[in-house]
């Protein structure tokens, strides 16, 4: 993994029902090589019992101020010495309160305020607390102080309710933690990007499609966002839960694609086509299901448009990113396809990877080849956007 890998974090659990998840993030964050020193507040203890972080991170977790077991008995002071970052997952509305306050009455609050690293939290709470304007003024000002808040997502409250106060799930609030460290390459600029497969409907229930998990757009979306840009996501269907701070918008045939692309790309300084799009779609599709019978049914297919030669060929296009999954000679074709989409980047891969977690992907640009080392496809993604940050940074001004 990156090298965020080796950081100390203080994770500090306080009391709400989320704090189940904080068990989850523990183990991820161990999983990545991460050293996990638990904190807890004494309500989260009433949720969760700090034994089962103790398991999980192999270290005691403190909740007291006065505990005896610090040499120096100053844990406040001691816990975040050298820590990368203060993670407070799930931050419930009373500690947001305090926090926002700059109060110190427990060991966990106490260590927030004596800190010298990030601080990051991901609140949780029913809805209405998380509506009042007590709580919004709270996450204002902690913004303003320069705290990270992640979150809340939106959804099923364990109290019944729907709306936004749940907790971000653990894997997405990992990423959040890592995205944090990463370079603001593309601070302050939009970025469009497809992914996904499409799918072209032959009737009701039926279609035909591409095989794409949409893993690889959606790690790069996550990754242009932790490089600090404004990211919209056009995706086809997919089982993904996307990263929370992109604009979504949901696309099932390449035509709506088409339309969501053509209806945003206005704004957009750069666009990166990860979407495996269909190449043909049904003429006439059946509005009812097609009863199956023993004879051979036959499909009249059209070509697709090319979204990305539509923005390549706008009068005012924006740096466009292409992807090309091939079967074989990657080199040789993706090139050729870069050449023919009058692309300044793009990057290939061999369609082995389509549903994997990992890949191998190399770049191709004007000066040639550039592969990247076997790995996760979130970090292929992060070598993506610092690639595409140096091109775009090199691009010729308009009208030149
Ligand atoms: O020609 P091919 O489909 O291999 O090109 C792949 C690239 O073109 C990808 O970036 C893909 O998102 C984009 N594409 C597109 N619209 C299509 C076909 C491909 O935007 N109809």
């Amino acid at each position: 993994m990156s090298d965020t890998v080796k950081k100390r974090i203080v994770l500090g659990i306080t009391g709400g029902i989320a704090a189940y998840k904080a068990a989850e993030l523990a183990r991820l964050m161990m999983k990545r090589g991460m050293d996990v020193q638990v904190v807890m507040t004494d309500s989260a203890t009433r949720f969760v019992a700090p034994l089962t972080f103790q398991a999980l991170t192999g270290k005691p977790v403190f909740t007291g101020l006065w505990d005896d077991r610090i040499d120096n008995g100053m844990a406040h002071v001691e816990f975040t010495r050298g820590a990368a970052a203060v993670v407070v997952a799930p931050a419930s509305a009373d500690f947001l309160a305090k926090l926002a306050q700059g109060r110190a009455d427990d060991l966990l609050s106490t260590l927030c305020l004596a800190r010298d690293c990030p601080l990051m939290v991901a609140p949780a709470m029913n809805r209405q607390m998380w509506d009042n304007p007590a709580t919004k003024r709270n996450v204002a000002q902690l913004k303003r102080d320069g705290v990270a808040v992640f979150g809340p997502a939106s959804g099923e409250q364990a109290c019944g309710e729907e709306g936004f106060g749940r907790m971000v799930e653990p894997e997405e609030l990992l990423a959040d933690v890592e995205g944090y460290f990463q370079p603001k390459l593309l601070a302050g600029r939009k970025v469009l990007i497809t992914a996904g497969p499409t799918f072209e409907a032959i009737d009701a229930v039926r279609g035909i499609t591409n095989r794409s998990s949409g893993k690889m757009g959606y790690a790069v979306a996550r990754a242009a966002l932790d490089a600090g840009a404004e990211v919209t996501l056009i995706s086809g269907p997919t089982c993904l839960a996307p990263p929370a701070a992109a604009k979504l918008v949901k696309a099932v045939s390449a035509q709506d694609m088409l339309t969501a692309v053509n209806d945003l790309v206005g704004e957009t300084d750069i666009f990166i086509g990860v979407a495996a799009v269909a190449d043909y779609y049904v003429l006439n599709p059946s509005e009812q299901k097609i009863k199956k019978d023993a004879h051979i049914l036959t499909l009249e297919l059209a070509p697709n448009p090319d979204i990305l030669a539509n923005v390549v060929n706008l009068p005012n296009p924006p740096f466009c990113v292409g992807f090309a999954a091939e079967s074989e000679s990657l080199f040789e074709f993706a090139e050729i396809k870069r050449h023919r989409k009058k692309l300044p980047l793009l990057a290939g891969n061999l369609v082995e990877a389509i549903d994997s977690d990992e890949s191998e992907l190399t770049l191709f640009d004007d000066e040639g080849a550039h592969p990247l080392p076997r790995g996760p496809k979130i970090q292929h993604a992060r070598s993506l956007i610092a690639h595409i940050a140096k091109l775009y940074g090199r691009r010729p001004a308009a009208g030149e």
